[in-house]
């Protein structure tokens, strides 16, 4: 789509530079940790050793003569305002500090006080805790089998270790569906829990004011209204009344999900604030931040897809079992106990399923977040994607084949989903269609092939995934009660320029310049003109905030509307300046024209300066308006990728020779933030796929708990992304926008396994859990006896 405005204007379809980078790119940016107080303390905090102890004594004596060192606060300190437990997102409760005793290694146990960040390291490492061991439980089956001890022992009437069953879908009829089928699959696949790994890790700054009673937190947060109204919610009893709350996200170093949560650091630290009247920073350490928080996925999947002898799919059955550690504090809207797993159907036309989930408790960190995923989707788009592969191999037809056949069609949108859902719009077959042009499908089948008869291993893997983001239509989607709309409000300045500030939080998305690319777009003001804010919840409007890629089918629809209200004030105006009827003006970006005399015109630049200064008798001055909006669907995105590799039968090593991602998020504010989002996207992807996955051993010592052993990928493991879009806009969108900003993490790493699978099928091999590591993939290659 050409775009409407001129490269001057920047509107949709400009590849307009990102207005944030110079300071990005020159040191300039400011992070949390760039924050500095006058008289400000920091804090560190003891975390312990133990996946599951009993705390007998803390020792603070020996913290507290080191120099520096200003009190140790522990869960005995917090109790005394009812502030050492929390609740969660998903209404359970966490541990801000213990009393009893610890649930997970690197939990946090006391908190140190000091003048400076060194003192107040020192003053952890002095802390002495006496733990008494008790035993552990980290495999959720384990969890949930009868005898295993119980973990919560707070809740007084918990007698086991689960947390709840969710179930979705019409059992019966899929029950049927399958014993009519021809040819049913099965499959366990483990989606292992993989953390963000965020390069800015969590942190924050309490600065409560003794004199005002004002709280002002700088938080590395994504949801900053949200967690005004949390901290409001759980403190009020001690005077942090909402309005006496002020949470700044200022410039954020990635969140991918794994700042949505509130976690105890934030809480200790407001509370030393409140505590001293003095300014508290807290900043997480990397291996804090790698074995305390921020962790996704760990679903343990049994599916089962059903076929007819032609390959038409018929139905999906699935059992879970949500592995969410010692709390369930996933980041969930309110009703969706496993998010939007029940997406899994996919992009395929089936015409009934079931899901069934359970939630269990185990000594781990809590887990859940969507991590650059809309809640669980990255896990549902797995499943069905490597379940279509297993069935187009059990019965022989080539896997885009079974795929082409078995989509849903373009004429069938709006689509209703055997599990509810109502697909917007979508054209599944042609971004498979253009996948396999670009990367000449036909050719690689042949390639392989040959190569096979040789003996070597060449895979090609497919995945067309179907996404589902922008939570959401309120009257579904809440958080803690909140409903998850969004909102923009829009001030145009007497001289044609404009502020306009947003509920959202880009952590690197490039909102600056986006939001400003709608607004030129709707009002003609050049994108440049226009200054956007987010996070600061004392000026910005009420939103929920950036995360499941919500920003431009929530926010962003906002800023069309708001931008329509002004366009329709703004029509009135030039009316009354052109002296006509509001109806005999014809709109173009950035200027209203009298019908059939074009050169008797106003510019919004003039109809701006009216407004202040020669407005209508009886119209109230000023340009601004502001939009909550509640979208009324959610927006599918969707795409196709196809990924070919080889593989050493010596070390077992994947190397992917090509990636072609066609992406299709509608139509496209900026086309090279959209490219930008997919490569990183495809990285996040790749990493779970071949390299990155938490671990925990029988005791509960995590594993991959720094740098060291959790491997991300770097440029060097990075194939080259090959990307294309096709563009199918959303009906519902004031925009036709969707969103595009996790659509790769959520589709790239079926299309790897599946590609890995497809070049080891013919020695046996059906499927492989991610991560694919070499060793695993060489293990395979020595019991089938084609290495040794
Ligand atoms: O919520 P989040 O910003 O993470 O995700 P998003 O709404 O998918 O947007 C990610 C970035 O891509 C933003 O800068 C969007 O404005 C941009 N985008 C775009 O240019 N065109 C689209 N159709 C969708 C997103």
């Amino acid at each position: 789509m050409a775009p409407r405005t001129s490269a001057e204007v920047g509107g949709m379809g400009h590849s307009v530079k990102r207005k944030e980078d110079p300071r990005f790119i020159r040191g300039k940016g400011t992070y949390v940790d760039d924050v500095q107080l006058p008289g400000m303390l920091y804090l560190d905090i003891v975390r312990s050793p133990y996946a599951h102890a009993k705390i007998v004594k803390i020792h603070t004596e020996t913290a507290l003569a080191v120099p520096g060192v200003l009190a140790v606060i522990t869960g005995e300190d917090l109790a005394k305002y009812g502030l050492h437990w929390m609740p969660t997102l998903m209404s359970d409760t966490q541990m801000v500090l213990p009393v009893e005793k610890v649930m997970y290694q690197a939990q946090e146990v006391a908190a140190v006080l000091a003048t400076s960040r060194y003192s107040a390291a020192d003053g952890a490492a002095a802390v002495q805790v006496d733990y008494d061991p008790l035993p552990v439980v980290v495999d959720p089956h384990q969890a949930l089998a009868p005898g295993a001890p119980v973990l919560r022992t707070d809740k007084k009437d918990k007698k086991d270790n689960h947390i709840w069953h969710w179930e979705w879908g019409d059992r019966a009829a899929t029950d049927r569906t399958f014993a009519e089928a021809d040819h049913v699959v099965k499959q366990d696949i483990y989606i292992p829990r993989i953390h963000v790994a965020s390069i800015e890790t969590c942190g924050c700054i309490a600065h409560f004011d003794k004199v005002d009673g004002k709280l002002t937190v700088w938080m590395t947060t994504q949801a900053p209204h949200a967690i005004r109204t949390v901290f409001a919610l759980v403190a009020g009893h001690v005077g942090l009344e909402e309005h006496k709350i002020r949470i700044i996200s200022p410039d954020i170093g990635g969140g991918f999900g794994g700042k949505v949560p509130v976690y105890p650091g934030y809480v200790i630290a407001v509370a030393a604030s409140v505590l001293t009247g003095k300014p508290v920073k807290w900043v997480e350490d990397r291996m804090e931040n790698l074995q305390a928080d921020s962790f996704a996925r760990d679903y343990h999947i049994s599916a089962e897809l059903a076929a007819k002898k032609d390959g038409t799919l018929t139905a999906i059955r699935i059992k879970t079992i949500a592995d969410h550690g010692y709390t369930d504090a996933a980041a969930n809207p309110s009703k969706f106990p496993a998010g939007l797993f029940h997406v899994c159907t996919g992009s395929y036309d089936l015409k009934a399923a079931h899901v069934e989930v359970d939630g269990a408790y185990t000594n781990k960190p809590p887990g859940g977040i969507a991590y650059r995923c809309s809640f669980r989707v990255t896990e549902a788009v797995h499943t069905i994607e490597r379940m279509t592969d297993i069935m187009a191999h059990q019965l022989g037809m080539d896997p885009a084949e079974l795929r082409m056949k078995n989509f849903v069609k373009p004429e069938n949108f709006p689509y209703r989903s055997a599990l509810g859902w109502e697909y917007d719009s979508g054209d599944y077959a042609g971004a498979l269609r253009l996948a396999m042009d670009r990367i000449g499908y036909a050719d690689l089948r042949r390639e392989q092939a040959e190569k096979r008869a040789r003996g070597e291993l060449m895979g090609i893997g497919i995945s067309s995934f179907t996404e589902i983001v922008g939570a959401g239509p309120s009257k579904h989607f809440d958080i803690l009660g909140i409903k998850m709309f969004d909102s923009c409000e829009i001030r145009i300045h007497p001289t044609g320029k404009a502020i306009a500030r947003f509920g959202t939080k880009s952590q690197g998305q490039g909102h600056e310049t986006t939001y400003a690319q709608i607004l030129a777009e709707e009002l003609g003001i050049p994108a440049k003109d226009i200054q956007v804010e987010e996070g600061d919840t004392d000026t910005a409007p009420y939103g929920l905030g950036t995360y499941a890629s919500r920003s431009t089918p929530v926010a962003g629809a906002a800023a069309a509307v708001a931008a329509r209200k002004i366009q329709d004030k703004a029509r009135k105006i030039a009316a009354y300046l052109l002296e006509c009827a509001p109806d005999d003006l014809v709109w173009e970006p950035g200027k209203f024209s009298v019908k059939g005399a074009p050169d008797r015109a106003k510019t919004i630049q003039e109809i701006a300066f009216a407004a202040y200064t020669n407005h209508p008798q009886g119209m109230e001055a000023g340009l601004e308006a502001v939009s909550y909006y509640d979208p009324p669907n959610l927006t599918y995105p969707f795409g196709s990728y196809i990924c070919v590799v080889d593989i050493d039968k010596g070390t077992g090593e994947v190397k992917i020779r090509r990636f072609v991602a066609i992406d299709d998020c509608g139509n496209i504010i900026n086309p090279m933030i959209v490219e930008g989002q997919v490569h990183g996207g495809l990285t996040m992807g790749l990493a779970p796929a071949l390299f990155e996955e938490i671990s925990y051993d029988e005791s509960g010592n995590v594993q991959g708990g720094s740098f060291i052993d959790y491997l991300l990928p770097t440029a060097v493991e990075t194939p080259k992304w090959e990307t294309g879009n096709t563009v199918t806009p959303s009906p519902h969108h004031p925009l036709g926008a969707k969103g595009i900003g996790e659509s790769a993490t959520v589709g790239a790493p079926a299309a790897i396994a599946n590609a890995v699978v497809d070049a080891l099928w013919h020695l046996g091999v059906r499927h492989i859990d991610i991560p694919i590591t070499p060793a695993k993939v060489w293990k395979l290659l020595r019991d089938r006896g084609v290495t040794d």
